[in-house]
């Protein structure tokens, strides 16, 4: 499987699964299929409340731990340095694991009462433990990643925002890699929006390939690490299905022109939702 060599030499799969809105209940049957069709990175959060479920399917899989990279994310009420370094642990026995590959800034919240350079430098200690091989953060406008960067003593080893055909984010992207920061892409699938696409619909149609592995075979061409979220077997195997795509420059270049700055999500700069529950 394709990896990405990271700032701190780490490298991380270029393509996992996503498992943001698959209820706990299910997140162990979702996560089995897709570790049994040879995926080998799963993204989870303490926000999506999934961790144990997902712990589940990978204690069940019987694949050792060090073919496996797990990402989990810092939720936005676990700010506090001493929260931040208390919820590692908790991440931990959610997921049944001694650590987790990568550990992000889930948002950077930048108008809360909380300093994120201040979450990032519990960020470098929950490192320098152990608990987490790799650190970096998720929804970091420049400036945000220039402010770390600065307070902190590590570079974040990526920014996971959100990029698709219809936001393509090219120039967070080039700010990324310009601090030797990887790009990995949420909502690649633009949360399902892709399958309405008639520029994609015909670029699959001539390739006899997936609308879903089309456009994820873009992002893989772009250098981008992926992990689309699926709900059954099927969905889950025709997605990793992507690695074998090839588009042409042409193809790229029409997928490139549905870039209309249009977001899913929340921006970062104003996003401030903090659960009120303990996670
Ligand atoms: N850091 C962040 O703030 C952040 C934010 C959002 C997401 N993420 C991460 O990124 C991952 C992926 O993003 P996402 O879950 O928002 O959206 P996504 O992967 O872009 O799209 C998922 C949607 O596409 C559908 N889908 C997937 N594969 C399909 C296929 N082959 N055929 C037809 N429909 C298909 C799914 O339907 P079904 O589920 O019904 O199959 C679901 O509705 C998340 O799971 C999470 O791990 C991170």
């Amino acid at each position: 499987m394709t990896a990405i060599t990271l700032n701190d030499g780490t490298s991380i799969p270029q393509f996992g699964f996503g498992t943001w809105q698959i209820p706990d209940a299910q997140a162990t049957d979702r996560v089995a299929e897709a570790l049994d069709i040879g995926y080998r990175h799963v993204d989870t959060a303490q926000m999506y409340g999934n961790e144990d479920g997902v712990g589940r399917a990978i204690a069940a899989s019987g694949i050792s731990r060090d073919e496996l990279y797990v990402t989990t994310k810092l939720n936005n009420n676990n700010h506090a340095p001493d929260r931040a370094i208390a919820s590692i642990d908790d991440s931990l026995n959610r997921l049944g694991l001694d650590y987790v590959d990568l550990f992000l800034i889930h948002w950077p919240l930048p108008t809360i009462d909380i300093d994120y350079v201040d979450t990032w430098h519990a960020m470098e200690e929950i490192r320098g433990s152990g608990k987490a091989r790799s650190i970096g953060v998720s929804n970091f406008p420049a400036e945000c990643l220039r402010r770390v960067i600065a307070g902190g003593s590590r570079v974040p080893v990526v920014n996971q925002i959100e990029v698709h055909p219809y936001f393509a984010q090219d120039a967070l992207r080039a700010v990324n890699a310009g601090l030797g920061i990887a790009t990995q892409a949420w909502s690649p699938l633009a949360q399902g929006q892709v399958f309405d696409d008639p520029v994609l619909a015909a670029i699959a149609g001539r390739l006899g390939a997936p609308v879903s592995a089309v456009v994820l075979a873009w992002h893989l061409q772009r250098g981008d690490i992926v992990f689309p979220k699926a709900s059954n077997a099927e969905r889950i195997r025709e997605n990793f299905s992507a690695r074998e795509v090839r588009l042409s420059p042409t193809d790229v270049a029409a997928i490139d022109a549905l870039d209309a700055g249009r977001r899913i999500g929340p921006d970062p700069e104003t996003f401030a939702w903090v659960p009120a529950e303990e996670v």
